[in-house]
């Protein structure tokens, strides 16, 4: 079976601070009940891990009591980076859990379908992540903020979540990066450092992280167009 994973333990720094952004409504819902719901209507996903900051945990127990239509879940205390966060939510894994997808809280606009095609090619692959094509020129550069060289557009690719694997991969890419005290920005970059292939699944430009004040306009639009 699969178990979904959700961080939603950040400081919301880019969004304005002081508040939990997952907790902001999107035409009526809040964006973290949102996405659960969303990951709840896929067949094979059978276990919800919610991620929240200490002081947030019974809120959102109660919170998700109330809603009629989730998958069963369970809530836990985030950590000060993302990838802390995740490692304690991989500690509520049940043992029946063979793939794990872990999903920003804060992608709510994510398709049954991405989740599907990330499902079938983490099962196929061992770990396969949701992204698109870069649509800018993107530059690499040093600390003084010059130009180091030009990377061509084609080889790039803008990764999203869900991100998937299989359960022993994904804990033991954990396992060596807090050993080595590696910390990346994506679960991904953890499993790479394994040697694992990652399949890229083609996902969709809808599939925004809510991370600044003009993300909350823009995911109400693209939900007015029906798109979602
Ligand atoms: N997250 C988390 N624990 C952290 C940091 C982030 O669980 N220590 C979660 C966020 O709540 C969010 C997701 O990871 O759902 C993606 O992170 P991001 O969009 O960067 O959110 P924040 O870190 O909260 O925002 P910011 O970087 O602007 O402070
Ligand atoms: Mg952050």
């Amino acid at each position: 079976m699969v178990a979904a994973v959700f961080p939603a333990a950040g400081s919301s720094t880019r969004m304005g601070g002081g508040f939990n952004k997952n907790f902001l409504e999107l035409a009526g819902e809040p964006i973290l009940i949102r996405t659960l719901k969303t990951f709840s209507q896929v067949e094979r996903v059978k276990f919800l891990i919610v991620i929240v900051a200490a002081h947030e945990v019974e809120t959102v127990e109660k919170l998700l009591s109330a809603e009629k239509n989730l998958k069963p879940w369970r809530v836990t205390v985030g950590g000060s980076e993302r990838q802390f966060s995740i490692a304690n939510g991989l500690k509520l894994l049940p043992d029946d859990a063979e793939i794990i997808l872990v999903h920003d809280a804060a992608r709510p606009l994510i398709s049954l379908q991405t989740i599907d095609n990330v499902i079938d090619a983490a099962e196929k692959f061992g770990g396969a992540i949701a992204a698109v094509p870069a649509k800018d020129t993107i530059k690499i550069i040093d600390a003084e903020n010059f130009v180091k060289f030009t990377p061509p557009r084609k080889e790039m690719s803008v990764v999203q979540t869900p991100q998937g694997f299989k359960r022993e991969i994904l804990l033991r890419a954990y396992e060596k990066a807090a050993e080595e005290n590696f910390l990346g920005t994506d679960d991904s970059s953890l499993v790479e450092r394994l040697g694992v292939r990652i399949k890229i699944v083609t996902s969709s430009y809808d599939n925004i992280k809510i991370t600044t004040p003009e993300d909350i306009h823009i995911a109400e639009t693209i939900l007015r167009s029906g798109r979602k």
